[in-house]
Protein backbone atom coordinates (compact mmCIF):
# COMPACT_ATOMS: atom_id res chain seq x y z
CA UNK A 1 0.00 0.00 0.00
CA UNK A 2 1.42 3.61 -0.44
CA UNK A 3 2.07 6.16 1.95
CA UNK A 4 -0.68 8.25 3.26
CA UNK A 5 0.14 11.93 2.28
CA UNK A 6 0.15 13.73 5.75
CA UNK A 7 -0.56 17.42 6.11
CA UNK A 8 0.73 18.77 9.70
CA UNK A 9 0.07 22.01 10.77
CA UNK A 10 2.58 23.49 13.81
CA UNK A 11 1.27 26.46 15.14
CA UNK A 12 4.39 26.99 17.37
CA UNK A 13 3.70 29.94 19.63
CA UNK A 14 0.49 31.81 18.21
CA UNK A 15 -2.85 31.38 19.32
CA UNK A 16 -6.08 32.70 20.88
CA UNK A 17 -9.34 31.53 21.37
CA UNK A 18 -10.75 33.62 18.87
CA UNK A 19 -7.85 32.18 16.18
CA UNK A 20 -9.01 28.63 17.56
CA UNK A 21 -12.52 29.11 16.06
CA UNK A 22 -11.19 30.63 12.76
CA UNK A 23 -8.57 27.70 11.78
CA UNK A 24 -11.19 24.92 13.29
CA UNK A 25 -13.70 26.52 11.45
CA UNK A 26 -12.24 26.66 8.38
CA UNK A 27 -11.10 22.83 8.83
CA UNK A 28 -14.36 21.58 9.63
CA UNK A 29 -15.78 22.73 6.49
CA UNK A 30 -13.07 21.62 4.35
CA UNK A 31 -13.22 18.15 2.94
CA UNK A 32 -10.92 15.97 1.58
CA UNK A 33 -10.55 12.07 0.63
CA UNK A 34 -9.83 10.34 4.75
CA UNK A 35 -8.21 7.27 2.96
CA UNK A 36 -5.98 9.53 0.67
CA UNK A 37 -4.40 12.08 2.95
CA UNK A 38 -3.93 12.26 6.82
CA UNK A 39 -4.02 16.06 8.60
CA UNK A 40 -2.74 16.33 11.95
CA UNK A 41 -3.24 19.77 13.39
CA UNK A 42 -0.61 21.14 16.50
CA UNK A 43 -1.40 24.33 18.56
CA UNK A 44 -0.07 25.60 21.52
CA UNK A 45 -0.12 23.02 24.63
CA UNK A 46 -2.96 25.67 26.46
CA UNK A 47 -5.16 25.24 23.54
CA UNK A 48 -4.91 21.34 23.10
CA UNK A 49 -8.14 20.53 24.49
CA UNK A 50 -10.28 23.54 23.12
CA UNK A 51 -8.85 22.69 19.97
CA UNK A 52 -9.61 18.47 20.10
CA UNK A 53 -13.04 19.58 21.58
CA UNK A 54 -14.09 21.61 18.43
CA UNK A 55 -12.46 19.69 15.68
CA UNK A 56 -13.70 17.37 13.69
CA UNK A 57 -12.39 13.73 14.13
CA UNK A 58 -10.97 13.08 10.97
CA UNK A 59 -8.30 15.54 12.28
CA UNK A 60 -5.98 14.21 14.32
CA UNK A 61 -4.36 17.11 17.28
CA UNK A 62 -0.87 17.05 18.26
CA UNK A 63 1.40 18.35 21.15
CA UNK A 64 4.36 20.47 20.19
CA UNK A 65 6.34 18.68 22.59
CA UNK A 66 6.52 16.47 25.42
CA UNK A 67 8.85 15.43 28.10
CA UNK A 68 10.13 12.05 29.37
CA UNK A 69 8.53 11.95 32.72
CA UNK A 70 4.44 10.78 33.46
CA UNK A 71 4.25 13.12 36.60
CA UNK A 72 6.40 15.08 39.46
CA UNK A 73 8.22 18.15 40.15
CA UNK A 74 9.46 19.31 36.16
CA UNK A 75 7.50 22.79 35.97
CA UNK A 76 6.21 23.92 32.86
CA UNK A 77 6.70 20.30 31.03
CA UNK A 78 4.32 18.85 29.65
CA UNK A 79 3.13 14.99 30.03
CA UNK A 80 2.05 12.06 27.67
CA UNK A 81 -0.09 11.76 30.82
CA UNK A 82 -1.78 14.61 29.70
CA UNK A 83 -1.84 14.26 26.09
CA UNK A 84 -4.01 10.78 26.06
CA UNK A 85 -6.14 12.13 29.01
CA UNK A 86 -7.47 14.81 26.31
CA UNK A 87 -7.49 12.97 23.66
CA UNK A 88 -4.44 14.37 22.01
CA UNK A 89 -2.74 11.04 20.17
CA UNK A 90 0.52 12.98 18.23
CA UNK A 91 3.51 14.94 19.57
CA UNK A 92 6.10 16.25 17.23
CA UNK A 93 10.00 15.91 18.69
CA UNK A 94 12.72 17.32 17.99
CA UNK A 95 12.17 20.47 16.31
CA UNK A 96 14.26 22.57 15.13
CA UNK A 97 13.00 25.60 17.43
CA UNK A 98 13.42 22.89 20.59
CA UNK A 99 17.01 22.15 19.45
CA UNK A 100 18.50 25.10 18.89
CA UNK A 101 16.70 27.32 21.24
CA UNK A 102 15.74 25.18 24.06
CA UNK A 103 19.37 23.17 23.10
CA UNK A 104 17.54 20.22 23.26
CA UNK A 105 20.83 17.50 21.97
CA UNK A 106 20.00 14.53 19.72
CA UNK A 107 19.81 12.12 22.38
CA UNK A 108 17.07 14.18 24.24
CA UNK A 109 15.17 14.17 21.16
CA UNK A 110 15.74 10.45 20.75
CA UNK A 111 14.76 9.73 24.58
CA UNK A 112 11.64 11.88 23.57
CA UNK A 113 10.35 9.81 20.59
CA UNK A 114 11.10 6.68 22.51
CA UNK A 115 9.09 7.59 25.40
CA UNK A 116 6.32 8.88 23.78
CA UNK A 117 6.34 5.77 21.59
CA UNK A 118 5.81 3.97 24.43
CA UNK A 119 3.42 5.96 26.24
CA UNK A 120 0.97 4.73 22.65
CA UNK A 121 1.46 8.46 20.62
CA UNK A 122 2.34 8.59 16.94
CA UNK A 123 5.41 10.82 16.62
CA UNK A 124 6.72 13.45 14.25
CA UNK A 125 10.49 13.48 14.49
CA UNK A 126 11.56 16.55 13.02
CA UNK A 127 15.27 16.33 11.30
CA UNK A 128 17.17 19.03 9.60
CA UNK A 129 20.82 20.98 9.10
CA UNK A 130 21.28 24.59 9.39
CA UNK A 131 22.81 26.82 6.59
CA UNK A 132 26.24 26.90 7.42
CA UNK A 133 26.04 22.90 7.61
CA UNK A 134 24.81 22.92 3.88
CA UNK A 135 26.97 25.35 2.93
CA UNK A 136 30.03 23.18 4.28
CA UNK A 137 28.32 19.68 2.42
CA UNK A 138 27.15 18.72 5.78
CA UNK A 139 23.54 18.06 5.04
CA UNK A 140 23.66 14.50 4.75
CA UNK A 141 25.81 14.13 7.59
CA UNK A 142 24.11 16.34 10.02
CA UNK A 143 20.58 14.73 9.10
CA UNK A 144 21.63 10.72 9.37
CA UNK A 145 23.43 11.58 12.95
CA UNK A 146 19.88 12.76 13.98
CA UNK A 147 17.88 10.03 12.34
CA UNK A 148 20.89 7.68 14.05
CA UNK A 149 20.52 8.86 17.52
CA UNK A 150 16.42 7.87 17.04
CA UNK A 151 16.88 4.98 14.64
CA UNK A 152 19.15 3.48 18.23
CA UNK A 153 16.69 3.86 20.42
CA UNK A 154 13.59 2.59 18.59
CA UNK A 155 12.29 -0.79 18.32
CA UNK A 156 11.17 -2.47 14.80
CA UNK A 157 7.71 -1.90 15.69
CA UNK A 158 7.79 1.78 16.69
CA UNK A 159 8.36 2.54 12.88
CA UNK A 160 4.91 2.16 12.44
CA UNK A 161 3.74 5.60 15.07
CA UNK A 162 7.00 7.54 13.22
CA UNK A 163 6.66 10.49 10.57
CA UNK A 164 10.08 12.37 9.88
CA UNK A 165 10.33 15.78 9.43
CA UNK A 166 13.01 16.85 7.11
CA UNK A 167 13.09 20.57 7.86
CA UNK A 168 15.99 22.74 6.21
CA UNK A 169 16.66 25.14 9.30
CA UNK A 170 17.06 27.62 6.44
CA UNK A 171 13.97 27.79 5.15
CA UNK A 172 12.02 27.86 8.53
CA UNK A 173 9.99 30.45 8.40
CA UNK A 174 12.01 32.21 6.11
CA UNK A 175 10.65 31.73 2.80
CA UNK A 176 13.42 30.33 1.54
CA UNK A 177 12.06 27.92 0.58
CA UNK A 178 14.24 24.23 -0.94
CA UNK A 179 13.18 23.53 -4.26
CA UNK A 180 11.78 19.96 -5.11
CA UNK A 181 15.03 19.13 -6.22
CA UNK A 182 16.28 19.72 -3.25
CA UNK A 183 14.00 18.55 -0.84
CA UNK A 184 13.78 15.14 -2.96
CA UNK A 185 17.07 15.00 -2.76
CA UNK A 186 17.09 14.38 1.05
CA UNK A 187 14.07 12.56 1.03
CA UNK A 188 15.74 10.37 -1.38
CA UNK A 189 19.10 10.54 0.82
CA UNK A 190 16.93 9.78 4.00
CA UNK A 191 14.98 6.54 2.51
CA UNK A 192 18.44 4.99 1.33
CA UNK A 193 19.68 5.39 4.99
CA UNK A 194 16.70 3.89 6.62
CA UNK A 195 16.96 0.78 3.63
CA UNK A 196 20.25 0.51 4.93
CA UNK A 197 20.16 1.39 8.46
CA UNK A 198 16.74 -0.10 9.64
CA UNK A 199 14.79 -2.22 6.97
CA UNK A 200 13.92 -2.31 3.65
CA UNK A 201 9.94 -2.15 4.64
CA UNK A 202 10.55 0.23 7.04
CA UNK A 203 11.88 2.35 4.70
CA UNK A 204 9.46 2.03 2.47
CA UNK A 205 6.36 2.72 4.68
CA UNK A 206 8.17 5.62 6.72
CA UNK A 207 6.58 8.88 5.78
CA UNK A 208 8.93 11.60 5.25
CA UNK A 209 7.25 14.86 5.44
CA UNK A 210 9.07 18.64 4.23
CA UNK A 211 8.85 21.71 5.57
CA UNK A 212 10.36 24.93 5.72
CA UNK A 213 7.93 27.86 3.50
CA UNK A 214 5.84 25.63 2.41
CA UNK A 215 2.68 27.55 0.79
CA UNK A 216 0.33 27.42 -2.05
CA UNK A 217 3.18 28.75 -4.55
CA UNK A 218 5.28 25.88 -4.18
CA UNK A 219 3.36 22.98 -2.15
CA UNK A 220 2.23 21.65 -5.70
CA UNK A 221 5.98 20.65 -7.09
CA UNK A 222 6.84 19.41 -3.87
CA UNK A 223 4.53 17.47 -3.47
CA UNK A 224 4.94 15.52 -7.05
CA UNK A 225 8.39 14.83 -5.79
CA UNK A 226 8.46 10.97 -5.35
CA UNK A 227 9.89 10.65 -1.65
CA UNK A 228 7.51 13.27 -0.26
CA UNK A 229 4.77 12.37 1.71
CA UNK A 230 3.60 15.81 3.00
CA UNK A 231 4.56 18.70 4.35
CA UNK A 232 4.75 20.17 8.26
CA UNK A 233 3.85 23.81 7.94
CA UNK A 234 4.03 26.67 10.05
CA UNK A 235 2.90 30.04 8.72
CA UNK A 236 1.00 29.19 6.69
CA UNK A 237 -1.24 26.76 8.93
CA UNK A 238 -2.26 30.05 10.86
CA UNK A 239 -4.48 31.65 8.15
CA UNK A 240 -8.04 30.33 7.79
CA UNK A 241 -8.00 30.31 3.82
CA UNK A 242 -5.07 28.26 4.12
CA UNK A 243 -3.62 28.52 1.00
CA UNK A 244 -1.60 24.99 1.75
CA UNK A 245 -4.45 23.56 2.45
CA UNK A 246 -5.70 24.46 -0.96
CA UNK A 247 -2.80 23.59 -3.04
CA UNK A 248 -2.12 20.06 -1.06
CA UNK A 249 -5.53 19.44 -2.84
CA UNK A 250 -8.00 19.22 0.79
O1 LIG B 1 7.07 23.06 11.82
C1 LIG B 1 7.01 23.76 10.82
C2 LIG B 1 8.21 24.30 10.22
O2 LIG B 1 9.08 24.83 11.15
C3 LIG B 1 7.99 25.16 9.02
O3 LIG B 1 7.61 26.46 9.38
O4 LIG B 1 6.26 26.85 7.33
O5 LIG B 1 6.72 28.72 8.92
O6 LIG B 1 8.55 27.76 7.48
P1 LIG B 1 7.26 27.52 8.21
Amino acid sequence: MGRKFLVGGNWKMNASKALVDTLVGSLNTASWNPDLIEVVIAPPAPYLDLVRSKVKKEVAVSAQNIYFEKKGAFTGEISSEFLKDLGITWTIIGHSERREIFKESDEVTAKKVAYALAEGLNVIACVGEKLEEREANQTTAVVFRQLKAIADVLKPEDWDRVVIAYEPVWAIGTGKVASPQQAQDVHAEIRSWLTANVSESVAHATRILYGGSVGAKNSGDLQSQEDIDGFLIGGASLTASSSSRRSCRL
